[in-house]
């Protein structure tokens, strides 16, 4: 298979990227190395199935061009500083808009197949107690941190867009 995965270059992208690249895929890592490392993907630099795009998926144009006869998208990448979000909206709006780059990216080139692992964040945390103040968040989307926001919207995003285009 031809594996696209951005974010190859991160902590759990790369260990995906060995994964793929030991079992024969042919894999195209997406990356704009804003929290990569190129010593996680080194390795496979001369091997002939690997391929490296430097590249943020803020970047359309790039993104549709390079996801081309690619068989499967695996959606690593995001910033991993969640926390940070509480405070600053475009962290999440950054990740939002890339997923959406994405997933049209995929519609334009027929592409039908995601993998997305998203974040336990968007459950929110387990409780037993019904203080009143929980109410408001449960009754939304059960996230409890306001940075749960951000994976949930990156779900919604790929729910929506499978709507639209492969039901
Ligand atoms: N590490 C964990 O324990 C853990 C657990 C659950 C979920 N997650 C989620 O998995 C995802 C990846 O986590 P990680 O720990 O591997 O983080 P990471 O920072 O190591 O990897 C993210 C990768 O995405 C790349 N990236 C970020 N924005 C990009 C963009 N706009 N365009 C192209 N590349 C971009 C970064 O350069 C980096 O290589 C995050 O959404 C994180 O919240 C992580």
């Amino acid at each position: 298979m031809k594996c696209f995965v951005t974010g190859g270059a991160g902590f759990i992208g790369s260990h995906l990227v060995d994964r793929l690249l030991n079992e024969k895929h042919e894999v195209t890592v997406f990356d704009d190395m804003s929290s990569g490392k190129e010593e996680f993907i080194a390795h496979h630099f001369n091997n002939p199935n690997f391929n490296f795009i430097k590249e943020d998926l803020i970047n359309k144009t790039q993104v549709e061009k390079e996801i081309k006869d690619h068989d499967v998208v695996f959606h690593i990448a995001a910033n991993p500083d969640v926390r940070s979000g509480a405070d600053n909206p475009s962290i999440a709006e950054k990740d939002i808009q890339a997923t959406y780059n994405l997933l049209d990216a995929m519609r334009m080139q027929n592409i039908k197949k995601i993998v997305f692992s998203s974040s336990s964040v968007i459950y929110g945390e387990m409780c037993r107690w019904n203080h009143a103040w929980i109410q408001p968040f449960r009754s939304r989307n059960q996230c409890l941190q306001p940075w749960s926001q951000l994976n949930n919207g990156c779900d919604k995003n790929r729910r929506t867009c499978q709507k639209r285009t492969w039901s």
